[in-house]
């Protein structure tokens, strides 16, 4: 079966790590099968600039799978496109029409410099991991898992929360570029079992210290976080922050 093509017109940012100032570049992305991810899209475009000896358009990717949170670029304004629960990876070229226009840019906030391109340096979000995303408890060999018994509401809630892959795009996507939903879904999770209680109130406390020296903004409850999350990570958690944070300041 012959799949379905179109054309599209592309506004890219590029610039350069070191230039003050990036711009929007227009290519022709042409007979794109609908079948595509959006980075194999632009795997097309870019043979077709290195072909023609121009720098092909930077941008990060890794798993390509929706797991590993290295994709992400503002597709029209809409951190990872407008598909619900969607990476950038797994985002597919049958959800563009024929003479479509897509901008792309960056992920934009203080906290995240731009590398090149649609690449930006989001380690300021490994630095709140290592300020206080781990236990240091002892929890014994895979057996011992069993011997501590937990219920299936409080599994689910640790899962959904642990389901955030680091992305970015909740901070891309607020308009203060604030990285609560990151923080809180990294937080809740191990908050929420017995095994990250006894370092709760120290983690929370660790990792809201870190996210302020970051740069990133505060919080304004404006729940675009929530909107473009690729893994339906919720506002709750926020929430679950605030509380475990005031638990931990009050004590
Ligand atoms: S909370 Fe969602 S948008 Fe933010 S980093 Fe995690 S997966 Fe990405
Ligand atoms: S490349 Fe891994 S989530 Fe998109």
């Amino acid at each position: 079966m012959i799949s379905k093509t179109i054309n599209l017109t592309l506004k890219v940012w590029r610039q350069s790590r070191g230039e003050k100032k990036g711009r929007l570049e227009t290519y022709h992305a042409k007979d794109i099968s609908v079948d595509m991810s959006f980075l194999e899209m632009i795997d097309v475009v870019n043979e077709d600039l290195t072909k023609n000896r121009n720098e092909p358009i930077a941008f990060d990717h890794d798993c390509r799978e929706g797991i590993c949170g290295m994709c992400g670029a503002v597709i029209n304004g809409r951190a990872h496109g407008h598909e619900k629960e969607t990476t950038l990876c797994q985002l597919h070229m049958r959800h563009f029409s024929d003479n479509d226009t897509i901008v792309i840019e960056p992920w934009r906030s203080r906290a995240f410099p731009l590398i090149k391109d649609l690449i930006v340096d989001r380690s300021a979000m490994d630095k709140i991991i290592q300020a206080g995303g781990y236990i240091s408890v002892n929890t014994g060999g895979a057996t011992d898992a069993n011997a501590l018994p937990i219920s299936r509401e409080i599994a689910e809630t640790a899962f959904n929360a642990a389901a955030c892959i680091g992305c970015g795009a909740c901070v891309a996507a607020c308009p203060n570029a604030s990285a609560m939903l990151f923080v809180s879904a990294k937080v809740s999770h191990l908050a929420v079992l017995p095994q990250g209680r006894p370092e709760a109130a120290k983690r929370v406390q660790a990792m809201v210290r870190q996210m302020d020296e970051c740069g990133f903004g505060n919080c304004s409850n404006e729940a675009e976080c929530e909107m473009e999350c690729p893994k339906g990570i919720s506002i709750v958690e926020i929430a679950r922050l605030n509380r475990e944070f005031l638990k931990a300041e009050f004590s």
